[in-house]
């Protein structure tokens, strides 16, 4: 690891939370971004890559390769998020396209990859539909053991759903894969659900802030000015929940949040189809508090946000 950082894989379906995640990790003195993967997920895996590339771009991070995934669930036809994310998945913002190309190998070619070649270093956080992952799994079952730990945004616990009233989105996506990722036997597999990443939403406000800062901010806050615009203008919202930095967070941080290891399951088809709910105890861990406050300081002063204190309860995000 260089200077104490933790070497992270990011997987991501970069919509707009998929892109602060990335400045995050671009940004944050804890992380060494080793690789991205892309998979179908708020997008089509097309635009999810071009995103991906066109952001590190902006961030000024060339040099991390981006290896195209998966590009559809294991078994289901794609369903997007464009409703949340815009049709070009970063709340149609129109940022340069890239020139770079993406890396040989594809996602999960590149995770199994990347792992066997650093046994036992690197952390892998999913923020997208598990399906990259599952495939990994799938190719390689000595996984679990290569990876140090795991952290997936995904599925939700004790309160409703997002996609419906029962499911979290990147479970709904692609539910057979989330249930082969909870039942794999990873010795560290954080969740981090809706329970708590509903308690962390970018504030209108400190949007606008950012927005009104008339100094050179870092290309890392006018990302969030641009691909937070149509949430908080077009759409009229008064937050946009960072689901995926919490990920992130959590995982340089574990301190974060508190923890329950449980048996998860996923419940596959019909009505219920991405629920996921508690059967027992087991090796996941799945978040059940946050420290909301820490979590979103280190936010703002990673990204150069301004520090505007904003009671979460007077939010109604997205
Ligand atoms: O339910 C929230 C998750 O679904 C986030 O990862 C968001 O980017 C979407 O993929
Ligand atoms: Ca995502």
């Amino acid at each position: 690891m260089s200077q104490g950082r933790r070497p992270i894989i990011l997987d991501v379906d970069t919509g707009i939370d998929d892109a602060l995640a990335l400045a995050l990790a671009v940004r944050s003195s804890r992380a060494e971004l080793v690789a991205v993967t892309t998979l179908a997920g708020n997008v089509d895996i097309e635009r999810a890559t071009a995103n991906t590339l066109a952001v590190l771009d902006w961030l000024g991070t060339t040099e991390v390769p981006v290896h195209r995934g998966a590009s559809r669930p294991l078994v289901r036809p794609h369903v997007d998020a464009a409703y949340v994310h815009g049709t070009n998945g970063l709340g149609n913002a129109d940022l340069p396209a890239s020139v770079r190309t993406i890396g040989g190998d594809r996602g999960p070619a590149a995770i199994v990859r990347l792992a066997t070649s650093r046994p036992g270093e690197l952390t892998l956080v999913c923020v997208g539909p598990l399906t990259n992952l599952a495939i990994a799994l799938n190719v390689e079952p000595g996984l679990a053991d290569l990876l140090d730990r795991v952290v997936v945004m995904g599925g939700a616990y004790a309160v409703p759903g997002n996609v419906t009233p029962r499911a979290e989105f990147n479970v709904y996506a692609d539910p057979e894969a989330a249930a082969q990722v909870f039942a794999a036997p990873f010795p560290r597999l954080t969740v981090i659900g809706l329970d708590v990443s509903h308690q962390t939403a970018l504030p209108r406000a400190v949007w606008e802030a950012t927005r009104a800062t008339g100094s050179d901010p870092h290309p890392a806050a006018t990302l969030v000015v641009e691909v937070c615009r149509r949430s908080f203008i077009e759409r009229g919202m008064t937050g946009f929940y960072l689901h995926d930095p919490l990920a992130l967070a959590a995982a340089l941080d574990p301190s974060l949040v508190t923890t329950e290891g449980s048996t998860v399951a996923v419940a596959l088809g019909g009505e219920e189809r991405g629920m996921t709910w508690i059967t027992g105890p087991g090796n996941v861990q799945v978040a059940r508090t946050v420290d909301a406050e820490r979590f979103l300081a280190g936010f703002y002063e990673t990204l150069g946000l301004p520090a505007l204190a904003v009671d979460q309860r007077t939010l109604h995000p997205e």
